[in-house]
Protein backbone atom coordinates (compact mmCIF):
# COMPACT_ATOMS: atom_id res chain seq x y z
CA UNK A 1 0.00 0.00 0.00
CA UNK A 2 0.96 3.75 -0.60
CA UNK A 3 1.86 5.54 2.27
CA UNK A 4 2.32 9.33 2.95
CA UNK A 5 4.88 10.40 3.26
CA UNK A 6 6.31 8.64 -0.10
CA UNK A 7 2.65 9.47 -1.47
CA UNK A 8 1.82 13.17 -1.43
CA UNK A 9 -1.71 13.75 -3.30
CA UNK A 10 -1.37 17.05 -3.44
CA UNK A 11 1.38 16.56 -6.23
CA UNK A 12 -0.99 16.19 -8.71
CA UNK A 13 -3.64 19.48 -7.38
CA UNK A 14 -1.67 22.42 -6.48
CA UNK A 15 -0.52 23.25 -10.05
CA UNK A 16 -3.31 24.69 -11.57
CA UNK A 17 -2.31 23.33 -15.58
CA UNK A 18 -1.90 20.34 -13.67
CA UNK A 19 -5.77 20.69 -12.21
CA UNK A 20 -6.74 21.24 -15.71
CA UNK A 21 -4.93 18.33 -17.21
CA UNK A 22 -6.46 15.33 -14.85
CA UNK A 23 -9.92 16.71 -14.63
CA UNK A 24 -11.77 13.21 -15.23
CA UNK A 25 -15.13 14.71 -15.35
CA UNK A 26 -16.42 17.35 -17.71
CA UNK A 27 -19.50 18.97 -18.53
CA UNK A 28 -20.09 20.37 -21.67
CA UNK A 29 -22.79 21.51 -24.15
CA UNK A 30 -23.51 19.48 -25.85
CA UNK A 31 -24.03 17.22 -23.01
CA UNK A 32 -26.81 19.67 -21.98
CA UNK A 33 -30.71 19.11 -22.75
CA UNK A 34 -32.65 22.34 -22.62
CA UNK A 35 -36.68 21.50 -21.58
CA UNK A 36 -39.08 23.80 -22.96
CA UNK A 37 -42.99 24.79 -22.01
CA UNK A 38 -44.85 25.52 -25.12
CA UNK A 39 -48.00 27.13 -24.50
CA UNK A 40 -51.13 28.44 -27.41
CA UNK A 41 -51.61 31.49 -28.78
CA UNK A 42 -49.35 33.94 -30.52
CA UNK A 43 -46.40 36.13 -29.34
CA UNK A 44 -46.50 35.27 -25.94
CA UNK A 45 -43.89 34.60 -23.66
CA UNK A 46 -44.78 34.49 -20.25
CA UNK A 47 -42.38 33.97 -17.33
CA UNK A 48 -43.34 31.18 -14.92
CA UNK A 49 -43.67 32.48 -11.36
CA UNK A 50 -42.40 29.16 -9.71
CA UNK A 51 -39.69 28.64 -11.97
CA UNK A 52 -38.07 32.22 -12.60
CA UNK A 53 -36.20 32.67 -15.37
CA UNK A 54 -38.44 30.29 -17.03
CA UNK A 55 -41.33 31.01 -19.39
CA UNK A 56 -44.12 29.64 -21.53
CA UNK A 57 -43.49 30.32 -25.21
CA UNK A 58 -45.75 30.60 -28.07
CA UNK A 59 -44.49 28.25 -31.24
CA UNK A 60 -43.87 31.81 -33.11
CA UNK A 61 -41.64 32.85 -30.61
CA UNK A 62 -39.63 29.80 -29.96
CA UNK A 63 -36.79 30.72 -31.97
CA UNK A 64 -35.55 33.08 -28.77
CA UNK A 65 -35.15 30.17 -26.61
CA UNK A 66 -33.41 27.72 -29.74
CA UNK A 67 -31.52 30.22 -31.21
CA UNK A 68 -29.47 32.06 -27.54
CA UNK A 69 -29.08 28.49 -26.66
CA UNK A 70 -27.97 26.85 -29.47
CA UNK A 71 -25.17 29.53 -30.42
CA UNK A 72 -23.65 28.66 -27.16
CA UNK A 73 -24.46 24.86 -28.33
CA UNK A 74 -27.00 23.73 -26.62
CA UNK A 75 -28.37 21.43 -29.66
CA UNK A 76 -31.36 19.37 -27.52
CA UNK A 77 -34.70 20.69 -26.63
CA UNK A 78 -37.03 18.53 -24.98
CA UNK A 79 -40.62 19.95 -25.15
CA UNK A 80 -44.11 19.62 -22.77
CA UNK A 81 -47.28 21.94 -24.10
CA UNK A 82 -49.97 23.34 -22.38
CA UNK A 83 -52.99 22.23 -24.50
CA UNK A 84 -55.97 24.42 -25.77
CA UNK A 85 -58.50 21.57 -24.17
CA UNK A 86 -58.33 19.21 -21.83
CA UNK A 87 -60.76 16.23 -21.43
CA UNK A 88 -60.51 13.01 -19.04
CA UNK A 89 -58.70 10.61 -21.31
CA UNK A 90 -56.10 13.66 -22.71
CA UNK A 91 -56.98 13.29 -26.60
CA UNK A 92 -55.55 16.86 -27.06
CA UNK A 93 -51.96 14.81 -26.31
CA UNK A 94 -52.44 13.40 -29.97
CA UNK A 95 -54.01 16.57 -31.61
CA UNK A 96 -51.82 17.66 -34.45
CA UNK A 97 -52.86 21.47 -34.17
CA UNK A 98 -51.90 21.36 -30.38
CA UNK A 99 -48.73 23.46 -29.42
CA UNK A 100 -45.80 20.37 -29.03
CA UNK A 101 -46.91 19.07 -32.92
CA UNK A 102 -47.10 22.71 -34.25
CA UNK A 103 -43.51 23.49 -32.55
CA UNK A 104 -42.02 20.30 -33.88
CA UNK A 105 -43.24 20.87 -37.77
CA UNK A 106 -42.03 24.60 -37.13
CA UNK A 107 -38.63 23.78 -35.95
CA UNK A 108 -37.83 20.70 -37.86
CA UNK A 109 -38.33 22.94 -41.20
CA UNK A 110 -36.20 25.86 -39.40
CA UNK A 111 -33.13 24.38 -37.55
CA UNK A 112 -31.98 20.85 -39.45
CA UNK A 113 -29.02 20.42 -36.90
CA UNK A 114 -31.68 20.80 -33.77
CA UNK A 115 -32.64 17.52 -31.83
CA UNK A 116 -36.25 17.47 -30.77
CA UNK A 117 -37.31 15.47 -28.11
CA UNK A 118 -41.34 15.45 -27.12
CA UNK A 119 -42.03 14.55 -23.42
CA UNK A 120 -45.02 11.86 -23.76
CA UNK A 121 -47.18 11.36 -20.91
CA UNK A 122 -50.88 12.47 -20.31
CA UNK A 123 -51.15 14.14 -17.29
CA UNK A 124 -50.38 17.86 -18.83
CA UNK A 125 -53.37 17.12 -20.95
CA UNK A 126 -55.99 15.51 -18.71
CA UNK A 127 -58.55 17.17 -17.07
CA UNK A 128 -57.66 15.18 -13.75
CA UNK A 129 -54.00 15.53 -13.83
CA UNK A 130 -53.21 11.79 -13.86
CA UNK A 131 -51.11 10.27 -16.07
CA UNK A 132 -53.39 7.94 -17.98
CA UNK A 133 -57.01 6.69 -18.49
CA UNK A 134 -58.94 6.23 -15.09
CA UNK A 135 -60.42 3.02 -13.83
CA UNK A 136 -63.86 3.52 -11.85
CA UNK A 137 -62.14 3.35 -8.39
CA UNK A 138 -59.66 6.57 -9.35
CA UNK A 139 -56.69 4.27 -10.67
CA UNK A 140 -55.07 5.12 -13.58
CA UNK A 141 -55.65 2.36 -15.97
CA UNK A 142 -52.04 0.71 -17.21
CA UNK A 143 -52.89 -1.08 -20.02
CA UNK A 144 -55.87 1.70 -21.71
CA UNK A 145 -52.98 4.05 -20.77
CA UNK A 146 -50.80 2.27 -23.35
CA UNK A 147 -52.97 2.82 -26.44
CA UNK A 148 -53.19 6.82 -25.27
CA UNK A 149 -49.15 7.19 -24.90
CA UNK A 150 -48.84 4.87 -28.41
CA UNK A 151 -51.23 7.47 -30.32
CA UNK A 152 -49.45 10.48 -28.48
CA UNK A 153 -46.04 9.37 -29.48
CA UNK A 154 -47.16 8.71 -32.84
CA UNK A 155 -48.26 12.18 -33.60
CA UNK A 156 -45.56 13.42 -31.89
CA UNK A 157 -43.33 11.44 -34.35
CA UNK A 158 -45.77 12.61 -37.51
CA UNK A 159 -44.76 16.16 -36.35
CA UNK A 160 -41.37 15.66 -36.51
CA UNK A 161 -40.05 14.56 -33.03
CA UNK A 162 -36.57 12.90 -33.40
CA UNK A 163 -37.16 11.19 -29.99
CA UNK A 164 -40.07 10.51 -27.61
CA UNK A 165 -39.46 10.60 -23.77
CA UNK A 166 -42.54 8.87 -22.02
CA UNK A 167 -42.83 10.07 -18.24
CA UNK A 168 -45.94 8.03 -17.66
CA UNK A 169 -44.56 5.33 -15.39
CA UNK A 170 -46.76 2.84 -16.78
CA UNK A 171 -45.68 -0.85 -17.21
CA UNK A 172 -44.70 -2.14 -21.03
CA UNK A 173 -45.15 1.56 -22.60
CA UNK A 174 -41.71 1.31 -24.22
CA UNK A 175 -42.56 -1.95 -25.83
CA UNK A 176 -46.13 -1.04 -27.00
CA UNK A 177 -44.79 2.94 -27.90
CA UNK A 178 -41.74 1.16 -29.90
CA UNK A 179 -44.51 -0.92 -31.97
CA UNK A 180 -46.85 1.74 -32.38
CA UNK A 181 -43.87 3.81 -34.06
CA UNK A 182 -42.67 1.10 -35.94
CA UNK A 183 -45.95 0.14 -37.34
CA UNK A 184 -46.41 3.69 -38.27
CA UNK A 185 -43.07 3.97 -40.27
CA UNK A 186 -41.20 5.65 -37.36
CA UNK A 187 -38.94 3.12 -36.64
CA UNK A 188 -36.07 5.53 -36.60
CA UNK A 189 -37.59 7.78 -34.18
CA UNK A 190 -35.74 6.61 -30.74
CA UNK A 191 -37.53 6.40 -27.27
CA UNK A 192 -35.85 8.55 -24.20
CA UNK A 193 -37.58 6.58 -20.99
CA UNK A 194 -37.90 8.38 -17.90
CA UNK A 195 -36.69 4.47 -16.90
CA UNK A 196 -36.18 6.09 -12.82
CA UNK A 197 -38.61 8.72 -11.89
CA UNK A 198 -39.47 8.94 -8.64
CA UNK A 199 -42.84 9.88 -6.65
CA UNK A 200 -40.99 13.39 -5.73
CA UNK A 201 -41.92 16.77 -4.23
CA UNK A 202 -39.21 17.92 -6.20
CA UNK A 203 -41.99 18.18 -9.50
CA UNK A 204 -43.56 21.03 -7.40
CA UNK A 205 -42.70 24.09 -9.62
CA UNK A 206 -43.00 21.90 -12.71
CA UNK A 207 -46.80 21.07 -12.17
CA UNK A 208 -47.37 24.43 -11.67
CA UNK A 209 -46.15 25.37 -14.57
CA UNK A 210 -47.36 22.82 -17.01
CA UNK A 211 -51.10 22.77 -15.21
CA UNK A 212 -50.32 19.26 -14.34
CA UNK A 213 -50.79 18.61 -10.90
CA UNK A 214 -53.45 15.82 -10.19
CA UNK A 215 -57.09 17.05 -8.83
CA UNK A 216 -56.94 14.66 -6.34
CA UNK A 217 -54.25 11.92 -4.83
CA UNK A 218 -51.02 11.73 -5.89
CA UNK A 219 -48.87 9.31 -8.37
CA UNK A 220 -47.31 7.20 -5.83
CA UNK A 221 -49.55 4.43 -7.55
CA UNK A 222 -47.01 4.43 -10.63
CA UNK A 223 -44.38 6.59 -10.44
CA UNK A 224 -40.81 5.01 -8.04
CA UNK A 225 -41.02 5.21 -4.07
CA UNK A 226 -37.73 7.03 -3.41
CA UNK A 227 -37.03 4.45 -0.42
CA UNK A 228 -36.79 1.87 -2.38
CA UNK A 229 -33.57 1.10 -4.80
CA UNK A 230 -34.01 -2.37 -5.17
CA UNK A 231 -37.93 -1.63 -6.96
CA UNK A 232 -35.88 1.55 -8.66
CA UNK A 233 -33.23 -0.78 -10.75
CA UNK A 234 -36.04 -3.73 -11.82
CA UNK A 235 -38.12 -0.97 -13.27
CA UNK A 236 -35.45 1.02 -14.57
CA UNK A 237 -33.73 -2.34 -15.96
CA UNK A 238 -37.82 -3.20 -17.76
CA UNK A 239 -37.28 -0.36 -20.18
CA UNK A 240 -33.85 -1.27 -21.01
CA UNK A 241 -35.47 -5.08 -21.69
CA UNK A 242 -38.29 -3.43 -23.94
CA UNK A 243 -35.94 -1.30 -26.20
CA UNK A 244 -35.63 2.00 -24.89
CA UNK A 245 -32.88 4.23 -26.58
CA UNK A 246 -31.80 6.11 -23.79
CA UNK A 247 -33.04 6.07 -19.70
CA UNK A 248 -33.51 9.29 -18.10
CA UNK A 249 -33.49 9.25 -14.03
CA UNK A 250 -34.87 12.06 -12.11
CA UNK A 251 -35.24 14.11 -9.93
CA UNK A 252 -31.30 13.92 -10.82
CA UNK A 253 -29.45 15.15 -7.38
CA UNK A 254 -31.86 12.36 -4.89
CA UNK A 255 -30.77 9.90 -7.68
CA UNK A 256 -26.96 9.58 -8.05
CA UNK A 257 -27.12 6.59 -6.62
CA UNK A 258 -29.61 5.19 -9.07
CA UNK A 259 -27.52 6.72 -11.84
CA UNK A 260 -24.52 5.12 -10.71
CA UNK A 261 -25.87 1.67 -10.34
CA UNK A 262 -27.52 2.34 -14.25
CA UNK A 263 -23.99 2.94 -15.42
CA UNK A 264 -22.80 -0.33 -13.81
CA UNK A 265 -25.65 -2.27 -14.93
CA UNK A 266 -26.35 -1.18 -19.23
CA UNK A 267 -24.52 0.82 -21.60
CA UNK A 268 -27.67 2.59 -22.71
CA UNK A 269 -27.10 6.38 -23.23
CA UNK A 270 -28.18 8.09 -19.26
CA UNK A 271 -29.72 11.29 -19.05
CA UNK A 272 -29.85 12.54 -15.42
CA UNK A 273 -32.82 15.63 -15.32
CA UNK A 274 -32.64 18.38 -12.97
CA UNK A 275 -35.72 19.11 -12.54
CA UNK A 276 -38.13 21.70 -11.31
CA UNK A 277 -37.57 21.60 -7.92
CA UNK A 278 -34.05 21.50 -8.08
CA UNK A 279 -33.79 24.60 -10.07
CA UNK A 280 -35.84 26.37 -7.76
CA UNK A 281 -33.84 25.14 -4.54
CA UNK A 282 -30.48 26.37 -6.48
CA UNK A 283 -32.14 29.75 -7.31
CA UNK A 284 -32.79 30.23 -3.93
CA UNK A 285 -30.15 29.37 -2.39
CA UNK A 286 -27.89 31.62 -4.63
CA UNK A 287 -30.29 34.17 -4.10
CA UNK A 288 -30.96 34.29 -0.65
CA UNK A 289 -28.31 32.01 1.36
CA UNK A 290 -25.15 33.63 -0.93
CA UNK A 291 -24.15 30.37 -2.58
CA UNK A 292 -21.43 31.58 -5.75
CA UNK A 293 -23.64 30.87 -8.37
CA UNK A 294 -21.65 29.60 -11.22
CA UNK A 295 -19.54 27.39 -9.18
CA UNK A 296 -22.99 25.87 -7.17
CA UNK A 297 -24.31 25.39 -10.83
CA UNK A 298 -21.25 23.53 -12.04
CA UNK A 299 -20.26 21.41 -8.99
CA UNK A 300 -24.18 20.34 -8.84
CA UNK A 301 -24.39 19.55 -12.69
CA UNK A 302 -20.80 17.98 -12.74
CA UNK A 303 -22.13 15.18 -10.17
CA UNK A 304 -24.76 14.01 -12.41
CA UNK A 305 -21.70 13.30 -15.10
CA UNK A 306 -19.57 11.82 -12.22
CA UNK A 307 -22.11 9.86 -11.68
CA UNK A 308 -22.36 8.07 -14.58
CA UNK A 309 -25.02 10.37 -16.62
CA UNK A 310 -23.88 11.60 -20.25
CA UNK A 311 -26.46 13.76 -20.54
CA UNK A 312 -28.08 16.35 -18.24
CA UNK A 313 -31.04 17.34 -18.82
CA UNK A 314 -31.69 21.01 -17.08
CA UNK A 315 -33.42 24.41 -17.78
CA UNK A 316 -29.48 25.44 -16.62
CA UNK A 317 -28.43 24.56 -20.05
CA UNK A 318 -28.20 27.52 -21.90
CA UNK A 319 -27.01 29.75 -18.76
CA UNK A 320 -24.12 26.80 -18.08
CA UNK A 321 -23.41 26.44 -21.85
CA UNK A 322 -22.50 29.97 -21.91
CA UNK A 323 -20.28 29.71 -19.16
CA UNK A 324 -18.33 27.05 -21.24
CA UNK A 325 -17.83 29.73 -24.33
CA UNK A 326 -17.01 32.79 -21.92
CA UNK A 327 -14.57 29.98 -20.45
CA UNK A 328 -12.93 28.98 -24.06
CA UNK A 329 -12.51 32.69 -25.04
CA UNK A 330 -10.82 33.34 -21.74
CA UNK A 331 -8.34 29.98 -21.87
CA UNK A 332 -8.13 29.58 -25.66
CA UNK A 333 -9.65 26.18 -24.88
CA UNK A 334 -12.14 24.66 -27.02
CA UNK A 335 -14.71 23.18 -24.76
CA UNK A 336 -14.82 22.27 -21.03
CA UNK A 337 -16.70 23.66 -18.34
CA UNK A 338 -14.72 22.95 -15.60
CA UNK A 339 -14.39 22.84 -11.41
C1 LIG B 1 -44.93 14.57 -16.66
C2 LIG B 1 -43.64 15.09 -16.19
C3 LIG B 1 -43.31 15.67 -14.96
C4 LIG B 1 -42.00 16.12 -15.06
C5 LIG B 1 -41.53 15.76 -16.31
N1 LIG B 1 -42.55 15.10 -16.99
C6 LIG B 1 -44.12 15.95 -13.76
C7 LIG B 1 -44.77 14.89 -12.98
O1 LIG B 1 -44.53 13.70 -13.14
O2 LIG B 1 -45.62 15.29 -12.17
C8 LIG B 1 -41.25 16.87 -14.00
C9 LIG B 1 -40.21 17.81 -14.52
C10 LIG B 1 -39.76 18.85 -13.56
O3 LIG B 1 -40.16 18.88 -12.37
O4 LIG B 1 -38.95 19.69 -14.00
N2 LIG B 1 -45.38 13.41 -16.08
Amino acid sequence: MSRFPTVRMRRVRENATLRNMLTEVVLEPRHLILPVFVCPGKGVSNPIPSLPGVSHWSVDRLPEVVEPAAAVGVRAFLFFGLPTYKDSDGTSAFDPEQPVQRAMRRLRSMYPDVLLIADTCMCEYTSHGHCGHLRPDGGVDNDETLSLLSRAAVSQAEAGAHMVAPSDMMDGRVSAIRAALDAAGFSGVGIMSYAAKLASAFYGPFRDAAGSAPSFGDRRGYQLPPSNPREIMRDALMDVGEGADMLIVKPAGPCLDIAARLRERTDLPLAGYVVSGEYAMLHAAVSDCSLDRTRALLEYHTAVRRAGCDLVITYFAAELAALAADQASQRGLVFPITL
